[in-house]
């Protein structure tokens, strides 16, 4: 039974965010202004056209880059003034980030990218390899733990970049098209995994996604156009 409470576990307000144009003259406004709430144990999707702002959004949420304009909090805790370090500390506990390419250690094996969370965090090296290797196991890829992300298939590095970001069972997870790269068999199991996840830790996820009927089955359903949310479908 899932319980959405009405504290948000991760909000933002008027969110602003411009990058500087190829001419070097005009910048490229990409969010207008976004107000978005998620609160524990909730499911939001994001859609959009390619080149909308999802993942621009999705890095600014999960404090991997600072808006031009508006704040973001992780629940009662702003990210306006902690420093660089005040933030990855905190991310590491906060936000498990599933980045739209993976971006897995190369010279890591999968248990060993796995394990990166709780090692950061100061976990010893055996409880942390246990932990990575039934997170692995739920993901089955029990027998490509040892190999390093080149070895592996989109999908399989998809599954692990997920099973990274759930290492340290943090609340929020944000998660850049998690299942870009997956049949529809292994969508359908990461989705299960996603909302037995969920069930458990009470974890709350925003998911970004080109599919409709993915999105259709999260609690609420945004539509990122012209910079701003301006469109809720109630999954
Ligand atoms: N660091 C950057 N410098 C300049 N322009 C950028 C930068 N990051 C993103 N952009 C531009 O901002 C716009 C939004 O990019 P973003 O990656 O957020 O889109 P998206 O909605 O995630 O697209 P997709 O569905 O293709 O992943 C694009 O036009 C992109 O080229
Ligand atoms: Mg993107």
């Amino acid at each position: 039974m899932i319980t959405v409470n009405s504290s948000p576990v991760l909000s933002c307000r008027s969110l602003v965010k411009s990058f500087p144009a190829k001419d070097g003259r005009d910048r490229l406004q990409v969010l207008r202004g976004v107000d978005l709430e998620l609160k524990s144990g909730q499911m939001i999707a994001i859609t959009g056209s390619s080149g909308c702002g999802k993942s621009t959004l999705l890095h600014l949420l999960g404090g991997l880059d600072r808006p031009d304009q508006g704040e973001v909090w992780w629940g009662d805790q702003p990210l306006n003034g902690l420093s660089g370090n005040e933030l990855a500390n905190l991310r590491n506990r906060m936000i498990g980030f599933v980045f739209q390419f993976h971006h897995l250690l190369p010279e890591f094996s999968a248990l060993e990218n796995v394990m990166m969370p709780a090692l950061i965090r100061g976990d010893g090296s055996r409880s942390a390899s246990n932990r990575a290797a039934v997170l692995l196991e739920r993901f089955q890829l029990q027998d490509r733990m040892h190999h390093r992300p080149s070895e592996l298939s989109g999908g399989e590095q998809q599954r692990i970049a997920m099973a990274r970001a759930l290492m340290n069972e943090p609340p929020v997870v944000l998660a850049d098209e998690p299942t870009g790269n997956l049949d529809e068999d292994n969508t359908e199991q990461m989705l299960e995994l996603i909302f037995e996840i969920r069930s458990e830790f009470q974890t709350s996820f925003i998911l970004i996604t080109h599919e409709k009927d993915i999105a259709a089955r999260c609690d609420v359903h945004f539509l990122l156009q012209n910079g701003q949310i301006d469109t809720q479908e109630f999954g």
